[in-house]
C-alpha cells in the first residue's frame, strides 16, 4: 500500500466522523440550531455524549444559560438543511426551522424543539463545559432518546430498508454511510 503524507491540519478527517448532526437550542420564545460534526458518545452509563461548539457560535450561550439542548440525526435527504444551518448564524437568520423546512416536534424532557424530520434525536442536560482550545467541550447527559421505528431496531442502526446517515467531508463534500458489514 503506497501512502503519502497527510497535512496535520486535515489530519482529523481521517477519523470517521459519526453521523453529522443538526443540535437545537431554545430560550424563552426563541430558538436556534447549529450543524455540528464533532459529536461522540462519551459513557453508556450514565448515557453521555461530547460535542465541540465554536466560542462565537450564536447558539453556545442558549446551551450555557439553559443547560439544555437536542441532537437530531439526519438523514441524506436533509442535506440541504444540515448544509443550511451550518453556514448561518442566528444571529441572521431568527427561524432556521422555517428558513431550512423543518418542523419544531416538542421534546419529552427538555426545552428546546426537536427537529421533526430527523431520523433520530437526544434530548441532553449539560454536565460540564470546559474550554479546549479556545473551543468549547460540552460534556451532557443523554435524557431522553427516540428514533425512527423503520431504521432504528433494538436500539440499532438498520440499513435493511435504505437508511443512509449523512458524514461531513469538508465545506460542500458529505458521504453517507448505508451498508451494513457483518464480521463472521
Ligand atoms: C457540515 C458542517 C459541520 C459543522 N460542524 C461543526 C462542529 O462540529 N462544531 C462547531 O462548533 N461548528 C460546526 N459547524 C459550524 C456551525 O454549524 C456554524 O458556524 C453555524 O452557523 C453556527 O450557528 P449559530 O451562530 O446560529 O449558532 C459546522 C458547519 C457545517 C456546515
Amino acid at each position: 500500500m503506497n501512502k503519502s503524507p497527510v497535512d496535520l491540519a486535515s489530519a482529523y478527517r481521517l477519523l470517521n466522523p459519526g453521523p453529522v448532526v443538526i443540535v437545537s437550542v431554545a430560550a424563552g420564545e426563541r430558538d436556534n440550531l447549529f450543524t455540528v460534526t464533532w459529536n461522540m458518545p462519551a459513557a453508556k452509563d450514565p448515557p453521555a455524549v461530547v460535542l465541540l461548539s465554536g466560542r462565537g457560535h450564536f447558539s453556545l450561550p442558549f446551551i450555557e444559560r439553559t443547560g439544555e439542548f437536542a441532537i437530531n440525526v439526519p438523514d441524506v435527504s436533509l442535506a440541504d438543511a444540515v448544509y443550511g444551518c451550518g453556514t448561518t448564524s442566528g444571529r441572521a437568520v431568527t427561524d432556521k426551522f422555517g428558513r431550512f423546512g423543518l418542523t419544531r416536534q416538542p421534546a419529552m424532557k427538555i426545552g428546546a424543539p426537536l427537529v421533526a424530520e430527523a431520523v433520530a434525536n437526544l434530548e441532553c442536560r449539560v454536565e460540564v463545559i470546559h474550554d479546549v482550545l479556545g473551543s468549547a467541550l460540552i460534556v451532557a447527559r443523554v435524557v431522553a432518546a427516540q428514533a425512527c421505528n423503520e431504521h432504528v431496531i433494538d436500539g440499532q442502526w438498520s440499513f435493511d430498508h435504505g437508511l443512509q446517515l449523512l458524514h461531513h467531508l469538508s465545506g460542500r463534500r458529505f458521504c453517507s454511510s448505508g451498508a451494513e458489514h457483518v464480521v463472521r
